[in-house]
């Protein structure tokens, strides 16, 4: 039975672009996909064509069982979407920008104020709740948007980028409300730039490039397709590099590369931390000095970075949860 979020061969051209060139997707009820994919990939359209706002030239969409071509107003009863530029009315304060939503859902008044104020709580926007929204500021404005989304709670929920250009306290306060109302059996498509949140919320991810799913699965079978551990070690002198390199031999399980400008020698590995632990002891033994020796495993970034030939997007507001992003530009040079 094919899942809450269904795609089979979607395309889509704008003139000689091809946006979506055959996209595929499943996703089962109750669960996350996270779409990923450099700028330009498809996602935003993809997202467009699943919730009825764009109609794709061929291939077929199910969502929450409803043909998506055939029965496109059933289809928009059934999903909340989010998209990537917040859209609400300016004019109207946070909380008459909620009771509006509710309302063109057809709850009653009272329900749709309960339901805001509760809405205002949860997303931290009940001191400006009064305020025209034009008076918010980006990320109050993204998180409007999303309590928007939110209102019904639809069963199968679109949210593009979501988190972008929220702070990372107010991202990870977005996480558990996502965590809860995944709890709660909602299915959820979400798209983000920001590879630490599709690894913290995604069962299944999905890497878009060029209208194109290049790979799919969980993050950790993606990371073990990328390449498992490896070790890391930086000498301290040049001259041991060769006699670092025969004693890595011997415990790593694939070739070992060095960078002679760096000093620094990377062997895959299958061990861990106990591994790590024989090698400082026989490097040690053998009268090698060093500098640094590191257990790395693969990120969401390698993923992305050998799939795609991209690194993902850096967002100026990212850098904290997004750690890391240098080393794997470093790596793809090497
Ligand atoms: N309405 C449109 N008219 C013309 N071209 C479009 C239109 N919408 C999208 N495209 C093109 O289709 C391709 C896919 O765009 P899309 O917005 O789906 O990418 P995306 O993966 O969401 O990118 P981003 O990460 O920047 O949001 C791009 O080449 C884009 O320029
Ligand atoms: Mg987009």
């Amino acid at each position: 039975m094919p899942g809450a979020i269904y795609a089979e061969g979607l395309v889509k051209t704008f003139g000689d672009v091809r946006a979506l060139d055959g996209v595929d997707l499943d996703v089962p009820e109750g669960t996350v996909l996270g779409l990923l994919g450099p700028n330009g990939a498809g996602k935003t359209t993809t997202v467009r064509c699943l919730t009825t706002l764009l109609r794709p030239d061929s291939g077929k969409a199910v969502v929450a069982g409803i043909d998506v071509l055939k029965q496109p107003d059933a289809v928009r009863r059934s999903i909340g979407l989010s998209g990537q530029f917040a859209a609400v009315d300016e004019y109207l304060t946070g909380r008459e920008n909620l009771q509006m939503v509710g309302q063109l859902y057809q709850m009653r008044a009272k329900q749709a104020k309960a339901r805001a104020v509760e809405l205002l709580e949860q997303f931290h926007l009940t001191d400006a709740a009064d305020r025209p929204t034009k008076t918010y500021s980006g990320g109050m404005r993204r998180r409007l948007d999303l309590a928007a989304a939110l209102v019904v709670s639809p069963p199968v929920m679109f949210m593009d980028e979501p988190t972008t250009g929220l702070d990372p306290r107010n991202r990870q306060q977005l996480w558990e409300v996502i965590k809860q109302l995944v709890s709660g059996g909602t299915t959820l498509l979400l798209t983000t730039q920001y590879l630490e949140e599709a690894d913290h919320l995604a069962h299944d991810i999905a890497v878009v490039d060029q209208g194109k799913v290049i790979a799919k699965g969980t993050s950790d079978q993606l990371k073990a397709r990328t390449g498992g551990e490896r070790v890391e070690v930086v000498v301290h002198e040049r001259d041991h590099i060769q006699t670092a390199a025969d004693v890595l031999r011997g415990f790593g399980k694939g070739d070992t590369t060095v960078e002679e400008h760096t000093r620094k020698l990377t062997v895959p590995v299958t061990g861990g931390a106990k591994l790590l632990a024989e090698i400082i002891r026989e490097l040690d033994t053998r009268g090698i000095e060093i500098d640094d020796i590191a257990l790395r495993r693969p990120t969401l970034d390698d993923v992305f970075l050998s799939l795609t030939g991209h690194v993902a997007e850096e967002k100026p507001e990212g850098n904290g949860a997004q750690g890391g992003r240098k080393d794997t530009r470093k790596e793809a040079v090497k």
